[in-house]
């Protein structure tokens, strides 16, 4: 009715769809998680979260909750040498792994309702010293089952694509990175502030990327045409490759992969003539120049490149590439973070070339309750 439709015009605050004001938002929404996560001089959580004794950790969770578990087992291992184990809850809850019990099991869900990830919570209780739901609605089955629930405070998602869930995730993962980093003495207190600092200065990054909205706009008129677009990704930024694909397959219903950008040669090579777009995720990082190389593969074989990169990077590789969009420059390892705009803005631009409707795409749910 026409009611429901003006009501439905207000939440969305003006933009066309719920997923176009959630991304929009993530400054506003990681700057309130920065608030309450981070003190002045370091950060809350609870003290019962001690990581000094822990031998493994394990993050289980489904879509894109997975690839905030993927990007987050990176900082887990370089920031805090844990020993690190990630899986999606469909095969964990059936693989039955076996749980040291100096270890502890996390649970990132936006909803707390898959049920794949209840039941791997379920399955790890008691066999681990703790239980750890990451979760955005804190009244949820999984919040409520586990031993500790820390809220991502993304605010209500309703885009039934991941956008604002998906970097709350990753700081409230990066900021037990930290503190685990600490608990573990393995950051010096001057490592521990200079990480806190580039979190703080994220929101700031992230309304720069978001200005690049309207070039994104333009290059989603010819990413529409492809059949296939590859991501590309080296560290962190592999994981976050995976979700830029998993985004735009999603919403434009166009096959899309992410791949470890040194994994290239050992197959999605052979896909690779002018009509398939490559989509490199890469700040000008101590990995830059193997993603370069792997990149100039690509266009040797007439593919389409589309570089994101900071400056440095634009200087130092943007030469002969099909486009390439500027992001400010970020510290490492929190690159993902910045990067998850851009590859959103990809995903929504291209669904909205292709004429799909961004906001409930076909066969797919906000949350999947049953199995
Ligand atoms: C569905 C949604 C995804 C989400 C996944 C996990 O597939 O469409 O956006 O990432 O479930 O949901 P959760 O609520 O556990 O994060």
């Amino acid at each position: 009715t026409k009611v429901d439709r003006s009501a439905t015009q207000v939440e969305k605050a003006g933009y066309k769809h719920f997923m176009a004001k959630e991304i929009a938002e993530q400054p506003v929404v990681l700057g309130d998680a920065l608030r309450h996560y981070l003190t002045l001089d370091g950060v809350n959580l609870p003290p019962e979260l001690d990581f000094s004794s822990i031998e493994r950790l394990t993050l289980v969770a489904c879509g894109t909750a997975f690839y905030a578990c993927s990007v987050a087992k990176y900082w887990f291992e370089t920031l805090a040498g844990i020993p690190c184990e990630i899986d999606v809850a469909s095969e964990f809850r059936y693989r039955e792994p076996p749980m040291p019990i100096q270890s502890y099991a996390l649970f990132v869900s936006q909803s707390g309702e898959t049920a794949d990830t209840l039941a791997a919570l379920r399955y790890c209780a008691g066999k681990v010293a703790k239980t750890v739901a990451v979760v955005n609605v804190p009244s949820s089955s999984i919040a409520r089952e586990a031993d500790l629930a820390l809220p991502i405070l993304a605010g209500v998602e309703v885009g039934v694509a991941s956008t604002k869930a998906f970097t709350c995730q990753l700081l409230a993962l990066a900021v037990m990175a930290l503190k685990a980093g600490r608990d573990r003495g393995h950051l010096t207190k001057v490592q521990f502030d200079g990480h806190l600092d580039t979190l703080r200065a994220m929101p700031g990054l992230m309304n720069a990327a978001l200005t690049t909205a309207d070039d994104i706009a333009k290059l989603a008129e010819q990413l529409a045409e492809a059949q296939d677009i590859l991501f590309l990704g080296r560290g962190p930024m592999y994981p976050l490759a995976l979700e830029g694909a998993l985004k735009l397959k999603e919403i434009s219903y166009i096959h899309a992969e992410g791949y470890a950008s040194g994994e290239l040669k050992h197959g999605p090579i052979a896909l690779i003539d002018r009509t398939v777009p490559v989509i490199v995720m890469a700040p000008h990082d101590k990995l830059f120049d193997k993603t370069v190389s792997n990149m100039q593969e690509v266009m040797a074989r007439h593919g389409k490149v589309l570089l994101v990169t900071d400056g440095k990077g634009v200087a130092s590789a943007a030469e002969g590439t099909w486009a390439h969009l500027r992001m400010p420059e970020v510290a490492e390892p929190f690159a993902p973070l910045l990067y998850a705009l851009p590859a959103q803005l990809l995903a929504y631009y291209t669904a909205i070339a292709k004429g799909t409707d961004v906001d409930q795409p076909r066969n797919l749910a906000k949350s999947v309750t049953v199995e």
